[in-house]
């Protein structure tokens, strides 16, 4: 079943209030995930890791990140905290699992990679969060994606936990 479906809101969010050139397929919008998504979340997840973290992973780091968690890790995001879709008509190309203020995850299906549609979620989830009140989003990047969210405007924090994953954060109000 779908719900909160609201293309106009999510395309807007995604260009105007962003400098850089990104494009956005018109017909891509954004809701919130169901929980009989699961395996069609998880498999996104797993081909995002395998193939696009290479850059800075090994293969044998990525599939033990992609391993990490199962079918349940997607289950429990969906229903504790807040799983958005990137959809493209009836498929699924994207998906952010935040919960409060932070990104917890955010994954894109490789033939959808570099268009725009790993911008668009975090654009979005940028304005829910401030709507909710926060003045901060904060995320753990892997190393790979940290030139991704650097150009999206996030700093590395001073303090740093682990040498697979940066913290990161942007004021998105006050
Ligand atoms: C990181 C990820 C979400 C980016 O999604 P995407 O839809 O391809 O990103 P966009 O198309 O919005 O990228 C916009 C810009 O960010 C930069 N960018 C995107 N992926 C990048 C990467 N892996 N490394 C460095 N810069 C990157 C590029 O400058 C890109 O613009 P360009 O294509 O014009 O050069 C995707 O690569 C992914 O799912 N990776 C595997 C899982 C992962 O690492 N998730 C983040 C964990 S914290």
């Amino acid at each position: 079943m779908m719900r909160d479906v609201n293309r106009g809101q999510a395309l807007c969010s995604a260009t105007s209030s962003n400098s850089l050139e990104v494009f956005v397929p018109q017909s891509l919008y954004f809701r919130l995930a169901d929980l009989s998504e699961v395996t069609t979340l998880f498999d996104i997840r797993q081909a995002a890791i395998r193939q696009l973290s290479l850059t800075h992973l090994s293969a044998c780091e990525a599939a033990a990140w992609a391993e990490r968690g199962g079918t349940s890790r997607v289950e429990r995001a969906i229903a504790k905290d807040e799983v958005r879709v990137a959809a493209l008509g009836r498929q699924i190309v994207g998906w952010l699992h935040r919960a409060a203020n932070s990104i917890e995850g955010l994954y894109v299906s490789p033939p959808a990679a570099r268009h725009g549609v790993g911008t668009a979620l975090i654009k979005l989830a940028e304005t829910h969060i401030a709507q909710r009140g926060h003045h901060f989003v904060v995320l753990e990047s892997s190393l790979n994606a940290v030139g991704f969210y650097l150009r999206l405007g996030y700093t590395s924090a001073a303090t740093q936990c682990s040498s697979a994953a940066v913290a990161m954060r942007k004021q998105v109000a006050g």
